[in-house]
């Protein structure tokens, strides 16, 4: 399941046993909440999102996968969205400060693109995403592995206005 750092395409990801990507269950969604709080400044919108979404999260359509430490603590997750036609959006990528750059955000998203290529076996998948422009390390991980901006637009967060890309990946 964990590949080795140094793959050429950059899906090096994380070798420590003691992390194991899973997915969550509904019985998992205050933990997802709790996890997301972090977020809130960028994205004031989340809590309405779960709110209004509540029954479509932890289904095939949006399945969210967690990395656990041990068998309490999550570090990060991953929200996707299976919108049909080959279609996936990354609707949210979060691993915790703590745990960066050990491998732990490309784990889950090999393990996203992989579920994206295995739900649409008779047209060609792509992914995409949206990252706000100055979130520079968040851009220059996805751009090295394989994504492409195909749009750049505004966005507005409690009243101030934003650059946003979109990404793009073939799958
Ligand atoms: C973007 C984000 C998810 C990346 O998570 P991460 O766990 O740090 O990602 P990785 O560890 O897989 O890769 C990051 C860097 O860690 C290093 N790294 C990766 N695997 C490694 C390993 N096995 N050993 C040592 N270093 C490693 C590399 O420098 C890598 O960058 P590069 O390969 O592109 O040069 C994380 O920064 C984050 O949560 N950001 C805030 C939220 C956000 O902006 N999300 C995106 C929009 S939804």
């Amino acid at each position: 399941m964990f590949a080795e750092r140094g793959g050429s395409d950059k899906q090096r990801s994380c070798h420590r046993p003691e992390f194991r990507v899973v997915e969550a269950g509904r019985q998992d969604m205050p933990r997802v909440r709790e996890m997301c709080k972090p977020l809130l400044n960028d994205h004031p919108q989340l809590d309405k999102w779960f709110d209004r979404n509540a029954d479509a999260f932890c289904t095939d359509d949006r399945p969210i996968w967690l990395v656990r430490l041990g068998d309490d603590e999550i570090v990060g997750l991953l929200i996707g969205r299976f919108t049909g036609e080959g279609d996936s959006k990354c609707s949210l990528l979060y691993v915790k400060p703590e745990f960066r750059d050990t491998g732990l955000g490309s784990l889950l998203l090999q393990t996203f693109e992989e579920r994206a290529k295995a739900a649409y076996p008779d047209v060609t998948p792509f992914s995409h995403l949206n990252v706000y422009i100055d979130q520079k390390p968040s851009v220059k991980f996805f751009l090295d592995r394989g994504y492409k901006v195909t749009a750049q637009f505004f966005h507005e967060t409690k009243n101030v206005w934003r650059q946003r890309l979109r990404m793009e990946k073939q799958l």
